[in-house]
């Protein structure tokens, strides 16, 4: 095992996951309602302003208990905000006023 916070601390200063959840069943799932398009968006918005992982990075995850028929479940770290009902549109206000319109707040 192979400690590496202060390193990943260093070079990240948020990690947004998004719920890509699929599961067979009655329950709603991100994986129904956008989630890869929902973290599609998130890339793409990230990647415009040169922020995608070098200040951010963005992984996919499963059920983060926010599941919703109208949409996806997104969490940013450690700044502990949490949205459920994404769509990709929704995407640039959410990271607009979580790192700033130019992402200048990462
Ligand atoms: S399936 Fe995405 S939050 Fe539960």
């Amino acid at each position: 095992m192979n400690e590496r916070t202060a390193e990943h601390r260093d070079r990240l200063d948020a990690h947004v996951f998004v719920c890509t959840n699929d599961r067979d069943g009655e329950h709603a799932c991100c994986g129904d309602v956008g989630g890869e398009a929902v973290e599609t968006a998130v890339k793409e918005w990230l990647r415009e302003r040169d922020a995608f992982w070098t200040a951010v990075s963005v992984s996919t995850t499963s059920c983060l208990g926010l599941c919703s028929e109208n949409g996806t479940a997104v969490t940013i770290q450690p700044q502990n905000e949490w949205y459920s009902d994404v769509s990709p549109e929704d995407v640039p206000r959410l990271l607009e006023t979580a790192f700033g319109p130019d992402a200048s707040l990462v």
